[in-house]
């Protein structure tokens, strides 16, 4: 069958058939990027994890690999879940959750999980050594290793879930990689008591503080829709081996969109620390399913922290190379309830756009997706919001944060098919979310409703490049 490509991506990691969940093992290793993914190989829904494989050069091509893992063996019968790869001596070590249902159930309460590695020479064919870390005493959920090495020793972070069902992060060592040492420090812990669990923990240098990274299952909607009972976040502290860790500021969010989940870092070969996340959340809806596949990756993002403890989140600069038939956006002022048409058919884009907030009364002024979406800078209630409205598919939700007090607004927006990934004031604040243009409009235009708006300037990339 040949791949129905209405939904299917140009620029992102997306599998050509069966099912994407959680980025695994990212890395640069031996002159190529490898990206590996929670991958169900049989069909387009969740079922036993594989995982995926693909390398590129530059983190926007992607090769697709054969499976590097799958599950089978005693200790991962049930699964090989999400984990983290390290480079040791011209091999590559991948890092992952042996999952197990004691007793054949299939709930949470039998979950047996434990951390194990394969090894390969290739880069492409693996083996797996089994076991490196049994389940510790009181924890029944315990899964997603990151893996790195500092100041002489390698270092592993993994999720936990103890029996009073608060979600955390245990710290282990080891210093050759296959022995490590059972006994493990807390490095964090929720103190939200709805949290029951932190998942894909990632735990990193920035600037000169460490963060750390996960997402978390349980945490209570706000003034939202359900979508962020499981989200992503992370804390900002200091932390030096064998010292406790010491948050210096509180759980923020690293993206305001519907869809962004699992994120992992890793280092590009020039040292920048860029993170990918599934796009895609647990209880989304996931059109492309009915086409043989399903989940995608967000673009990379370079990440740095600001003065302010905040993570700022850019797309990388090689998607620069993708550009082709640049416009040029002049400067207008949107009269009441006007809209300007950009282009027709916005399928894989890039559009830049300055908003002068200061000379914008409109009560709402933005950009549109067919009638599907809207990004708009909400000027009533001083938000940003992004709206999908995708009665076809049963998506309908909107989600929001501040706006940003500054004269302009900057918005960056990239569309791929099934995507929209908005970065705004250079990367202060972004929102990923899958998109499902029904009848395949992708008309895009911006508008203001009520009131003017003047945008200062804009520029419109087109980005699309040959599937096979
Ligand atoms: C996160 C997660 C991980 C787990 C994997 C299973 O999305 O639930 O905790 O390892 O997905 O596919």
């Amino acid at each position: 069958k040949s791949l129905n490509k209405q939904f299917y991506p140009h620029y992102h990691l997306a599998p050509y058939a069966g099912w994407l969940n959680d980025p695994n093992g990212l890395i640069y290793h031996d002159g190529l990027y490898h990206a590996f993914y929670q991958h169900h190989p049989f069909s387009s829904l969740w079922g036993p994890m594989h995982w995926g494989h693909a390398t590129s050069e530059d983190m926007i091509h992607w090769q697709h690999q054969p499976i590097a893992l799958a599950p089978g063996d005693e200790y991962d019968k049930d699964g090989c879940f999400s984990g983290s790869a390290v480079s040791h001596e011209g091999k590559l070590y991948l890092f992952y959750t042996g999952h197990i249902w004691l007793n054949g159930a299939n709930d949470d309460s039998a979950i047996h999980q434990t951390q194990c590695v394969a090894i390969s020479d290739d880069g492409i064919h693996f083996e797996k050594k089994g076991v490196v870390i049994p389940s510790p005493e009181g924890f029944m959920h315990f899964r997603d290793p990151k893996v790195w090495f500092q100041d002489g020793k390698w270092w592993m972070v993994v999720g936990a879930r103890d029996a009073l069902d608060q979600g955390q992060i245990l710290l282990f060592s080891t210093t050759d990689l296959l022995n490590w040492n059972d006994e493990y420090q807390t490095l964090a812990k929720t103190e939200d008591k709805n949290v029951y669990m932190w998942e894909c923990p990632d735990f990193f240098p920035l600037g000169n503080h460490f963060i750390t990274l996960f997402s978390p299952q349980g945490k209570k909607s706000q003034d939202y829709q359900f979508r962020n009972l499981y989200q992503n976040g992370y804390l900002v502290g200091q932390w030096a081996p064998d010292q406790p860790y010491e948050i210096t500021h509180q759980f923020s969010e690293l993206d305001f969109g519907q869809d962004f989940y699992a994120p992992q870092t890793f280092l590009a070969k020039d040292g920048r620390r860029i993170a990918m996340a599934w796009m895609d959340m647990w209880e989304s809806h996931m059109p492309s399913q009915e086409h043989g596949w399903s989940g995608c990756f967000t673009l990379p993002r370079e990440l740095v922290l600001n003065d302010q403890g905040k993570i700022i989140a850019n797309p990388i600069e090689e998607l620069k190379t993708l550009r082709q038939d640049e416009k040029i956006i002049p400067s207008t002022i949107l009269i009441k309830n006007t809209d300007i048409l950009i282009n027709e058919n916005a399928t894989c884009c890039e559009l830049e756009l300055v908003w002068d907030l200061q000379n914008s009364s409109a009560e709402k002024f933005g950009f549109w997706i067919g009638n599907g979406i809207q990004f708009y800078i909400d000027n009533q209630n001083q938000k940003l919001t992004l709206s999908r409205h995708y009665p076809k598919y049963i998506i309908s939700d909107s989600r929001s944060t501040e706006l940003p007090k500054t004269k302009q607004l900057k918005i960056r927006a990239f569309i791929d098919k099934s995507s929209l990934e908005v970065f705004i004031n250079d990367g202060e604040q972004t929102f990923s979310c899958r998109i499902y243009p029904q009848d395949s409009d992708y008309t895009l235009k911006l508008f203001a409703i009520n009131q003017s708006a003047k945008l200062d300037n804009g520029t419109f990339w087109n980005l699309e490049r040959a599937i096979s």
